[in-house]
């Protein structure tokens, strides 16, 4: 596939991966995205995932009829971008590699050689002169490893991302850009807000026709769109009005009360509800759902005197990305003791601007005529 003249796809669609990064399901697979970049030398951006380096060898041999490129840019050293790079250099004895010293250090972590006489280490607007055209790089360290880079080439006004502007799926998959692509960027880059915001930052002053990530699609139309996406993301702004409901029940009681919420809300003209059982439904798309909207309600069960394990798995997530600046509700459930609100509190304690509703729902075993006028508070207040 040809991005430009001189730019060229060599990437592969993974649609055999069961887990990526062994924790996120993937229903329309993985893309790992490599390009080849012609001027007069050659240089190949990233190589992919170890079941996919005869492919990618290939492509990249196709592509260039058989000549040998002189370089790999090795922007990110995570396995999925990283792993094919010993055998492109084993296959490629005349080329070098470009990184960060960092990236370097890591590169010796996982072949044993940080392959000393072939190393050409770049940091900040370090420039590589392919004869023609000139690619100079951008460090992007803790975006979200720290040896990161991404790298502009200011002849065909591209930026290449690295995991930026990524998203789960294969190139092949027909779906909705910022669904995936938000649920990508909470649950792997969310904790690296204040990184990404740098990024952006230095990224504003280069003129970008097209956005190359190494996961998902190339942008190349309305790349204003995706920057705003970015920005709201990582500046922790909210993107859409509505209430989230992260809910766990063991008998049912809990998701009855959650259930009567959601009905409530949707009667005083909630834009959004989503309700979402943290037990069965995907957590990072409830991970994702919390960052997307303004205001959160959790509703749990005591249990063990804690919470119960699916929200306590929940709530961390949240804590471990930074979650803030949000409104929180919280429904606690509990047959002789409920302690739930106050281990939630406890758990977020650190977290910055968390607003409490005054109103805390407390079910002892199921709803009465009390818990429906708690629900009913807790609804206007979530309205206000
Ligand atoms: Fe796509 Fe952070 O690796």
């Amino acid at each position: 596939m040809k991005i430009t003249d001189s730019v060229i796809y060599v990437g592969v669609n993974d649609h055999k991966i069961d887990l990526f990064e062994g924790q996120y399901v993937v229903p329309n697979g993985m893309a790992y995205n490599s390009y080849i970049i012609k001027g007069e030398k050659v240089a190949v951006m990233d190589s992919v995932d170890i079941h996919f380096t005869d492919e990618w060898l290939d492509n990249i041999n196709a592509a260039l009829s058989g000549d040998a490129p002189d370089y790999i840019i090795v922007q990110h050293m995570e396995p999925d971008h990283s792993a094919s790079v010993d055998a492109f250099m084993e296959k490629y004895p005349d080329a070098r590699i470009v990184a960060s010293k960092q990236a370097f250090a890591m590169i010796s972590n996982f072949f044993g050689t940080d392959y000393k006489d072939r190393q050409i280490i770049v940091g900040e607007n370090d420039t590589l002169d392919l004869g023609g055209r000139v690619l100079t790089f951008v460090t992007a360290s803790m975006v979200h490893w720290p040896e990161v880079i991404v790298t502009y080439d200011a002849q065909d006004k591209i930026l290449f991302s690295a995991d930026g502007f990524g998203k789960f799926g294969a190139l092949d998959a027909d779906e909705d850009w910022a669904c995936e692509a938000r649920r990508y960027y909470f649950g792997i880059v969310g904790k690296y807000g204040a990184p990404v915001q740098n990024l952006l930052k230095k990224a504003a002053s280069l003129e970008i026709e097209k956005i190359c990530p190494l996961h998902g699609p190339i942008l190349t139309e309305n790349l204003g769109y995706y920057i705003n996406l970015y920005n709201i993301w990582s500046s922790y702004s909210v993107e859409s009005e509505g209430v989230v409901i992260a809910y766990t029940s063991i008998y049912g009681n809990t998701k009855k009360a959650v259930l009567k919420l959601e009905e409530i809300l949707k009667a005083k003209g909630c834009p959004k509800v989503t309700v979402t059982d943290l037990a069965r439904d995907d957590m990072a798309e409830a991970i994702e759902d919390a960052f997307r909207y303004g205001k959160l309600v959790l509703a749990t069960t005591t249990y063990n005197s804690d919470i119960f394990p699916f929200m306590r798995t929940f709530v961390d997530g949240l804590r471990e990305r930074q979650y803030q600046n949000r409104t929180i509700g919280i429904i606690e459930n509990g047959s002789w003791f409920p302690t739930a609100a106050k281990v939630i509190k406890g758990m977020l304690e650190k977290s910055k601007d968390i607003t409490y509703t005054d109103t805390t729902v407390t079910i002892k075993s199921a709803m009465n005529e009390e818990t429906l006028k708690q629900l009913e508070a807790l609804a206007d207040e979530l309205m206000k």
